[in-house]
């Protein structure tokens, strides 16, 4: 049987860092569940096709591989941004929620990361972490990633992004995001990589120990 890992929480919270740490030390398989929703945005802005039309998308994200899937190419704020209106159509959802599904059941375990894999993906993980922050300390980790490679940046206007983004993840109608009923929350405002990481890592050593 394998064991999964659920990470949720809204963006710049510190679920992409703290899953690649928690993969690594257990040797699980991660999958960063926002990658499908940007590759399939990027797919269709590349294309110049509509943002929101359900069957066009849905047909992209059905053809989607996820061994091809590089946060670097999909990292673009506007890909970001596009990614979370893609994310409110029912049909892409479950597109990728298929896909998403297939990649939880490898062996010996996997860590996935996203909105709704503990609410909805995977109901049943043994693990499921909500890890947030003040929107203030997520808008100023991401302002300082745009700064630190090379961008430029307004901080107001990143913030407000956060914003948005918040109101568009949390209010959707399909998978909003949410802690699952028994997720531990893991509030990061004042918390370095290696503390969450080592709060974290507790949680899951307990769970494989029962
Ligand atoms: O995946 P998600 O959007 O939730 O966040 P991330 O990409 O893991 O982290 C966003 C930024 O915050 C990165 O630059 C991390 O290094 C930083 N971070 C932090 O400063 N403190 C933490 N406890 C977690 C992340
Ligand atoms: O890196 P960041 O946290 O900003 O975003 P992401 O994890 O790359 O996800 C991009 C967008 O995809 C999010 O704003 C969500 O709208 C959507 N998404 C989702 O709906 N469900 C998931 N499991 C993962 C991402």
């Amino acid at each position: 049987m394998t064991f999964t890992i659920a990470i949720d929480g809204p963006a710049a919270a510190g679920k992409g860092t703290l899953s690649r740490q928690i993969a690594e030390v257990y040797g699980f398989h991660h999958l960063d569940t926002g990658l499908t929703y940007r590759a399939t945005a990027k797919a269709l802005l590349d294309a110049g096709l509509p943002l929101d039309d359900e069957a066009i998308a849905a047909e992209i994200a059905l053809g989607l591989d996820l061994s091809g899937l590089n946060r670097e190419v999909l990292a673009k704020h506007e890909i970001g941004e596009a990614a979370s209106r893609v994310a409110v159509m029912p049909a892409v959802r479950r597109a990728l929620v298929e896909a998403q599904r297939a990649f939880a059941v490898r062996e010996p375990g996997t860590v996935l990361d996203g909105r709704d894999i503990g609410t909805v993906v995977c109901p049943l993980a043994p693990v499921k972490l909500y890890v947030t922050a003040s929107a203030q300390v997520r808008a100023r980790r991401r302002y300082e990633e745009i700064v630190a490679t090379g961008g430029a940046a307004d901080y107001d206007a990143v913030f407000a992004d956060v914003k948005k983004r918040d109101e568009r993840d949390m209010g959707r109608r399909d998978s909003p995001l949410k802690p699952a009923e028994d997720a531990h929350l893991l509030d990061t405002s004042e918390m370095g990589i290696e503390a969450a990481f080592q709060a974290a890592k507790s949680i899951v050593d307990a769970a494989l120990n029962k």
